[in-house]
């Protein structure tokens, strides 16, 4: 079987970009490969945190894992910071990555322009990234197209260190979904949905209630046209609309085109936010069930059990072939 590794960022609110890049693709991914899903806080402080909300931050994204339907049976969930071979093999992997090639990562570029003060976790965040991944023997990482270019840099990474010390990490690939990769700002379909972004109308998250929804879809940025018809050039808008209802509805693109020809931007975002709701309430449900039981508990501790021990090993295996400590037993 085959190894599959993602990890989301408990950084402020889980978005519908999220849900619908990464998260949805685990689901289904869970029943066919040996799955892990990280919990990535310490990625998080790479940007300052307030200490109390992301300890929520973290429990809230456990309990949402579990909620869009990652059963613990096949998959094992844990939190980075409580396996300790992260930070451990991070360091070694920083040691083999070179300052050029971190600085032109776009994400380091995009989260250190303007800044006065950056700190240097911002910078080696993708040498911590390679740690996560190839600690599993990880074949496949199934993420957005944001993350693709760290997912070369984790490939180079792995090459790097094969060469130097003696063949010991899989090659993993990274797993793109089709459709959904890019899930764009309600407020600016020129730019990326993010949980990071000050306007909270850009993004859903996937706690918002029905009320919210119907209102960020309604004020969703289009344009004057008037017609809804998929073009990403001249009708980002409507073509990032047309995504999330598509893949949501399960409906393809020329049935949407279709069903909605002649008819205007209010009654399409009406239907769309009404699907949105209809995919969110039951997530929802079960999220704040699992808030409420000790389920949660329990999952993160087996989880945190099966990754140490298989981290613990790799770990091993890289400080031998590097010669770092002493030989043991
Ligand atoms: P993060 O927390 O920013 O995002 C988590 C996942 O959601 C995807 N994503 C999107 N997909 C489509 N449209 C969007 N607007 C959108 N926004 C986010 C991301 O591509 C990602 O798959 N560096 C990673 C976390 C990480 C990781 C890992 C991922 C740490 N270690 C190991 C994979 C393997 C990040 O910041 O994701």
């Amino acid at each position: 079987m085959k190894t599959i590794l993602s990890g989301i960022q408990p950084s402020g609110v889980i978005t519908l970009g999220n849900y619908i890049g990464a998260m949805r693709q685990f689901v289904e991914l869970q029943h066919e490969y040996n799955c892990y899903f990280c919990i990535v806080d310490q990625h998080a402080i790479t940007v300052p945190q307030d200490p109390q909300e992301l300890r929520q931050n973290i429990r809230r994204l456990a309990a949402l894992y579990l909620a869009v339907g990652i059963d613990p049976a096949k998959a094992t969930l844990f939190i980075q910071s409580e396996v300790p071979a992260h930070a451990q093999a991070g360091w070694i992997f920083q040691c083999l990555a070179y300052i050029g090639e971190l600085e032109r990562m776009t994400q380091f570029k995009d989260k250190s322009e303007g800044k006065e003060a950056v700190s240097a976790g911002l910078l080696t965040y993708p040498p911590l990234m390679a740690a996560d991944i190839l600690l599993y023997n990880t074949d496949i990482v199934p993420v957005g197209e944001d993350q693709k270019q760290h997912i070369e840099l984790t490939r180079d990474l792995a090459e790097r260190f094969n060469k130097r010390y003696g063949d010991i990490f899989t090659i993993p690939e990274a797993r793109i979904p089709k459709i959904g990769a890019r899930i764009m700002s309600l407020s600016d379909p020129t730019k990326k949905m993010s949980k990071s972004d000050p306007n909270p109308k850009s993004f859903i998250t996937l706690l918002d209630d029905a009320k919210t929804i119907e209102k960020k879809v309604k004020s969703a940025v289009t344009d004057s046209e008037g017609t809804i018809r998929y073009d990403k050039e001249n009708k980002p808008g409507v073509t990032n609309l047309l995504n999330i209802y598509s893949i949501l509805a399960n409906k393809s693109m020329e049935q949407l085109e279709k069903e909605y020809a002649g008819k205007g931007y209010g009654q399409f975002k009406a239907d769309l936010a009404q699907v949105i709701i209809d995919t969110l309430t039951p997530i929802q449900e079960k999220y704040y069930h699992l808030m409420e039981s000790a389920t949660l508990d329990q999952v993160l501790d087996e989880g945190a059990e099966k990754a140490n021990r298989v981290a613990n090993a790799m770990l091993k295996k890289m400080e031998d072939a590097i010669g770092l400590g002493r030989k043991r037993k």
